[in-house]
């Protein structure tokens, strides 16, 4: 999908649907606002008569569609609601603009044009219109043989009244930004079967050549030398090998002095549990829980393009947890690279064994801040549910930095405690860690687990388990994998500066 923003009269605009967005009916001027929808009503009269029938009340995301208006080059004039002018966010201009072209594709409509008011035709406004349309437009549909239902969106067009450079920056980079995160949902969308980790670690290594960012990829041999005893024990239950996928930006002129950040994804392309196996009930699920290592590598696309000023590197630790006959047993001790030892008390918890070493790994080459992305603990889905991202932070300020990162990217995170009371319920008699507490708390305790292996660096953890998959459809969003949290990951990147 072709995503343009021009300036031009509405009734001049030459596309299968053009968009007016109306607002609340008892607000301001009947709900026709001080733009589009006003104009379109001044030439045809056709949305004052809609809130008069009842049958169009303006309220969040309402649609209405009228075909061939009159004095209009567009084949098709589309009405989307907007509620109240004065809650008219930019979170919310994204739903609206995904809302739009999620009721319009289905209908044959090939090219959209969406109206901004002068109200709402700033650069955060035209980088949400943008964001919202490439993120509606995805279908996870990437193994239909037909695809018509789903229909197809060629070109969209964003009609302002000016555009000047900063929102032409706003919208190139929002197209980036939107276009990654669906490069991530593409990613976790992908079964079992077509997702191992020697395909991940081959479509990392694509993504960065194409993106020219260097790309590494560690192998069961290397990590065998270096001792990552945690994710080769969750490894060896499956025939398919394990990878850690390193994936690095450097920016121009820098020599790697200052801030390095590091972005660990947990990859796991099949939790089957391993021999703490999981009941069969929607089992199907767990080929998403490498969503947080596809949305590192989808972060590390976007900054690829958009070159932030500091250091990122990614580190995607990609293995499948399964029940083997070589499979770790509950009851193992496996040597982490830190050089602690962990029992392995339930097989299931693994994702927190494969980032306990690529954090270690992350630290021992340099990396002076860590963010983790990780579907870890169904105990978050129960505490926060598919809204809400856990945020885990090691101190407060690097907490307010990912928090203001997710804030401005309008992805919700709420923060959690990290607090060492919790640490009461990771105790081991025989090595010094378990991979387990108790049931209380479990997102907790878990981040309680990561947090050994951060060696003091300013950390936080985003158990996206609840967020990063959503089980039915939003008006602008397919259901599926969400791609959360590309955009934090990548805004935080974005404006370090120092
Ligand atoms: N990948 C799962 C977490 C998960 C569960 C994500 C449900 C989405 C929905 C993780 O590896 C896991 O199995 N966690 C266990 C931990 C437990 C054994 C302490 C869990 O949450 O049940
Ligand atoms: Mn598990
Ligand atoms: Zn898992």
């Amino acid at each position: 999908m072709q995503t343009t923003v021009v300036v031009q009269a509405l009734e001049e605009i030459d596309v299968d649907a053009l968009v007016v967005v109306s607002f609340d009916k008892d607000s301001a001027g009947g709900g026709l606002g001080d733009g589009a929808a006003k104009r379109v009503d001044a030439t045809i009269g056709w949305l004052s008569e809609l809130y008069a029938s009842g049958e169009f009340k303006g309220k969040s995301l309402e649609t209405a569609l009228l075909h061939r208006p009159p004095t209009f080059k567009a084949r098709r004039l589309a009405a989307i609601g907007a509620g109240k002018p004065e809650k008219l966010t930019t979170a919310e201009v994204r739903k609206i603009a995904g809302a739009a072209l999620r009721f319009l594709k289905p209908k044959g409509v090939h090219t959209i044009a969406l109206a901004l008011d002068e109200a709402f035709a700033g650069p955060a406004s035209v980088a949400a219109a943008i964001e919202g349309a490439i993120l509606g437009d995805y279908e996870p549909d990437q193994y239909k043989t037909d695809k018509s239902d789903a229909g197809r969106i060629d070109s969209y067009t964003l009609l302002v009244p000016a555009v000047d450079a900063a929102i032409e920056a706003a919208a190139r980079r929002a197209a980036i930004v939107a276009e990654s995160q669906n490069y991530a949902r593409a990613l976790a969308t992908e079964p079992g079967n077509a997702m191992t980790p020697t395909i991940l670690a081959d479509r990392a290594r694509a993504m960065a050549v194409e993106q020219g960012l260097e790309c590494e990829v560690l192998d069961r041999a290397r990590m065998e030398q270096l001792g990552m005893g945690a994710l080769l024990g969750v490894a060896q239950g499956s025939n398919e090998p394990p990878y850690l996928i390193v994936v690095r930006y450097r920016p121009e002129g820098s020599e790697g002095a200052g801030t390095h950040l590091a972005l660990v994804g947990k990859a796991v392309t099949f939790d089957s549990g391993g021999i703490s196996i999981k009941p069969s009930d929607k089992m199907d699920l767990m080929k998403f829980d490498m969503a947080g290592g596809a949305a590192v590598l989808g972060a590390m696309r976007a900054i690829a393009q958009l070159k932030p000023a500091l250091t990122v590197t990614g580190f995607v630790p990609a293995v499948e947890n399964m029940p083997g006959g070589r499979a770790q047993r509950p009851g193992d001790i496996v040597k982490t690279l830190s050089g602690k030892t962990v029992e392995v008390v339930n097989t299931d918890a693994e994702g927190r064994m494969i980032l306990a070493d690529a954090m270690t790994y992350a630290r021992n080459l340099g990396c002076t801040h860590i963010v983790d992305a990780a579907t870890l603990t169904g105990a978050i889905v129960v505490a926060l549910g598919d809204i809400y991202t856990g945020l885990f932070p090691s101190e407060d300020a690097f907490a307010s930095r990912v928090a203001a990162a997710a804030e401005a990217a309008g992805e919700k995170m709420w923060r959690m405690p990290v607090d060492d009371e919790y640490k009461e319920a990771l105790k081991s008699t025989y090595a010094d860690l378990p991979n387990v507490g108790n049931r209380k708390g479990g997102a907790i305790t878990a981040a309680m687990f990561l947090k050994e292996f951060t060696s003091g660096a300013p950390w936080v953890h985003l158990d996206i388990a609840g967020t990063a998959w959503l089980d039915d459809a939003k008006p602008y969003l397919a259901k599926g994998p969400s791609g959360a949290p590309v955009r934090t990951l990548v805004r935080l990147a974005t404006s370090w500066n120092g």
